[in-house]
């Protein structure tokens, strides 16, 4: 394994990375354990955020019994946009600023965990909305310090929100999605329930499966940590610092849980065994990319996820256009391996070789290759979309895309190689089909 080598100190480049995560605890069950945890935070008054799809859900039943059990008042907040906004997120802080909480529980998928995190920051540190985010669109001001106790229940497999200090959102003026960053809005406790996807759709488990496998993806393959500037304090250490041991242990197993899972998880909706593993791997996939970042297929996604304006996504009860965020994801990643993969040939092979494909006779000359096309052949297994016109793109919309994606500072830099809006337009045109 080139793992080793892949770190070698660089002039100026940091010799240290940090590992940030909440206690977790996984497996069938263990959302029943909410109340306690809760209480044992000293939590006497909880916001429960969820949105209107789970909130006659069994799992919110199980949410509410465990709570009241517990002796915890409670209040619901089940506003919360699939994609959140910048609109929606104040929303939501707003509810939180107005109802004397002293700590919050999210039950959902990335939506709900992204909003909980974001709004507890806006009320309590009020700001423009632009303050806490990087440039150029922010000011890169900093999370000033801790929000709420927050206990985050996924009920998706794919997001790893509950893993990370990360909070995705759209911001409408500028037609894309930026990424909050503080270590505090890192939750506190992750309950992780595989039964919350037992009644999953199959697109909504596509969706999901192939964001953990480019979550595992991207952080094995980010530029090393050691190859960014070293910090001069250690609060100055970015969430996205970079691929580093820890984040490579936890991309490796995920990437072999997504080859022997995936396809299952997907397409038989009675396969627990697979359901219990996805939902490992998304665990595995956030306590990865939360301490290395992702690059260039998220980056680059999200461009795509404000840009769309023709396409209709079954099992999501929301308006089109729509594309849920691992599709929007996955349909450029093959395109961007085949472009990054000169910059880490052998970070590259060794993804796709966990992922499952035959590396046997590959050179590093095939790496890119190699990797994109064990990705296409699960897409296609799996029914997905064949690229960037299979969700109404066409090549007249390549300037823009490129023009939205190359603004994600942070995650370009992240990847392997350097990228420009020529590269970032050259990858567009090359993600609107494989077969
Ligand atoms: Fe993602």
């Amino acid at each position: 394994m080139g793992c080793c080598q892949y770190f070698t100190p660089s002039d100026g480049g940091a010799e240290s990375f940090t590992v940030e995560m909440p206690r977790l605890t996984f497996g069938r069950g263990c959302l029943s354990e909410l109340g306690e945890r809760t209480k044992a935070h000293g939590v006497r008054r909880a916001a429960v955020f969820t949105d209107r799809f789970l909130y006659g859900s069994q799992n919110m039943d199980c949410v509410r019994r465990s709570l009241v059990t517990a002796g915890i008042d409670h209040e619901i907040f089940d506003e919360v946009r699939i994609e959140p906004s910048d609109t929606s997120i104040m929303d939501a802080a707003r509810f939180l600023a107005d109802g004397d909480f002293d700590g919050l529980v999210s039950l959902g998928g990335g939506s709900v965990l992204d909003t909980a995190k974001a709004a507890m920051v806006y009320a309590r540190y009020p700001a423009s909305f632009s303050a806490y985010f990087a440039p150029p669109i922010g000011d890169g001001i900093a999370v000033p310090g801790p929000v709420l106790p927050h206990i985050a229940c996924p009920t998706t497999s794919g997001t790893g929100s509950e893993m990370t200090g990360l909070s995705v959102i759209r911001l409408m003026e500028h037609d894309t999605k930026f990424v909050l960053a503080s270590r505090y809005i890192l939750p506190d406790e992750a309950l992780i329930d595989p039964a919350c996807t037992d009644t999953l759709p199959s697109r909504v488990m596509a969706s999901t499966g192939f964001d953990l496998l480019s979550h595992a993806i991207e952080c094995y393959t980010s530029r090393a940590y050691s190859h960014w500037n070293k910090v001069s304090s250690p609060d100055a250490r970015p969430q996205i610092q970079g691929a580093n041991p820890w984040s490579d242990l936890h991309a490796r197993e995920a990437l072999r849980i997504a080859d022997e899972y995936l396809v299952r998880g997907i397409t038989d909706s009675e396969d627990r065994e697979a359901r219990d593993n996805l939902m490992w791997g998304a665990t595995l996939a956030g306590m990865a990319f939360g301490n290395s970042g992702t690059h260039l297929p998220h980056a680059f996604s999200y461009g795509v996820t404000n840009l769309m304006h023709d396409v209709v996504t079954d099992d999501y009860p929301v308006p089109s256009p729509f594309v849920p965020h691992g599709i929007s994801v996955i349909l450029t990643s093959p395109a961007v391996f085949r472009f990054t993969a000169p910059g880490a040939p052998e970070r590259h092979l060794e993804a796709a070789a966990c992922l499952g494909a035959d590396t046997s006779d590959a050179t590093p000359g095939d790496a890119g290759e190699v990797v994109a096309g064990r990705i296409v052949h699960l897409m296609r297994v799996t029914g997905l979309p064949n690229g960037l016109q299979g969700i109404g793109f066409a090549a007249g919309d390549v300037d823009a895309l490129a023009g939205s994606a190359i603004r994600q500072h942070r995650a370009v830099a992240n990847a392997p190689r350097e990228t420009n809006r020529d590269d970032a337009a050259s990858i567009f045109r090359n993600a609107m089909s494989y077969w």
